[in-house]
């Protein structure tokens, strides 16, 4: 047993302590209660009763060694560890970068829409998006059969006995139109940013909700020339002087007659357009793509809202924030706009 005891004191004074890992395994191993020194105790009671004192002495001698050493490894340990994270700052070090955010292209869009506008004399008005039949349709002169009412097009939220009544998410910004008409006496010269939404399924091309600007130009005298100067400037303003622009007849419930407006996409270079670049996929080599509707407000509207249709004439457009942002910044997928992947969104920084 002497010899054991010499034997492990040696491995005590041999014993690499550098790491936690390793004052763990030395613990276990002579400091623990399941350890090499506490066997040696239990073997004591085997001994005659003369030996037992003196093994008993040195074994005490063992014990301590090493819980000493176990000490100070500790307390050298937590000492590194402790230096560690109380270690100076080094102001020499360069500061980690603020990550900043960016403009959404959809934001930026609408700014820009918004500010030709403004500088042609309209103001911004805001409306609700939860609407009734009345103002989303029926003051719009849409047909009780009208297509846009039925319910793949439209989010409806209550049924109601009579159908101009029902609540549901409006379907455009023309809502918007219709309030201020009724509240306001002309001349009007407004435009109505807004959210709207319609039943479709989620594609690189339609979603359930998109953002719209419309335009409202009520007063006496207001004539389809007028339109057409506004909107052919607007389109000039932001898309480049150098834009052609057309005129297409088309229909809307709540204008007569009606106008959709094609911008030019002719190439700059031989196969590079405009507008779609190299793959010509936006206006499919035709050289024109829509990007507005528009018309005379049909008088049947005016009367609805209390203006007096001899008196007053106007006109009224409408376009996709969604489409004029992709037509300018060249974004291919709709859905790219509500996924938020900030690979994307940084790089509109203006
Ligand atoms: N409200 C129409 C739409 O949502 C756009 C429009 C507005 C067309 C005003 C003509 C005049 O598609």
């Amino acid at each position: 047993m002497r010899e054991k005891v010499q034997e492990i004191q040696q491995q005590i004074t041999d014993f690499v302590v550098e790491t936690p890992d390793q004052l763990e395994q030395f613990r276990v191993a002579y400091v623990g209660r399941k350890g090499l020194i506490a066997d040696l105790f239990d073997q004591l009671k085997t001994l005659p009763a003369d030996d037992r004192r003196a093994m008993g002495q040195e074994l005490n001698a063992l014990k301590n060694l090493a819980q000493e050493k176990f000490n100070t490894h500790q307390q050298q340990l937590e000492g590194v560890t402790g230096r560690v994270e109380t270690a100076p700052v080094d102001l020499s070090l360069p500061p980690a970068p603020n990550q900043t955010g960016t403009i959404h292209p959809l934001t930026l869009a609408r700014q820009r829409i918004i500010e030709i506008f403004e500088r042609m004399g309209f103001n911004v008005v805001d409306g609700p998006e939860i609407e009734t039949d009345w103002y989303n349709f029926t003051a719009l002169n849409f047909a009780e059969d009208h297509p846009a009412r039925e319910m793949q097009d439209t989010f409806f939220l209550e049924k109601k006995e009579t159908e101009r009544d029902d609540v549901l998410l409006r379907t455009h910004t023309s809502n918007v139109q219709i309030r201020l008409m009724e509240r306001q006496q002309p001349p009007i010269r407004s435009i109505m940013p807004g959210r709207v939404y319609r039943n479709e399924a989620i594609s690189a091309r339609a979603h359930c909700f998109f953002h719209q600007v419309e335009g409202l130009y009520v007063a006496e005298n207001v004539s389809f020339r007028d339109l057409k100067d506004t909107l052919y400037h607007f389109a000039k303003e932001l898309f480049g002087a150098d834009t052609q622009v057309r005129f297409r007849p088309s229909y809307f419930p709540f204008t007569e007659p009606s106008a959709e407006m094609d911008i030019s996409c002719e190439m700059h270079k031989p196969g590079v357009c405009r507008i779609c670049g190299g793959s010509q996929n936006v206006c499919k080599g035709t050289g024109w793509v829509e990007i507005l509707g528009s018309g005379m407000v049909d008088p049947q509207v005016l009367e609805n809202c209390g203006i007096d249709s001899k008196k007053y004439t106007g006109f009224a457009f409408g376009m996709g924030i969604e489409r004029i942002a992709m037509l300018k910044y060249r974004i291919r997928d709709l859905r790219l706009y509500s996924e938020n992947d900030v690979r994307f969104l940084r790089q509109f920084t203006q």
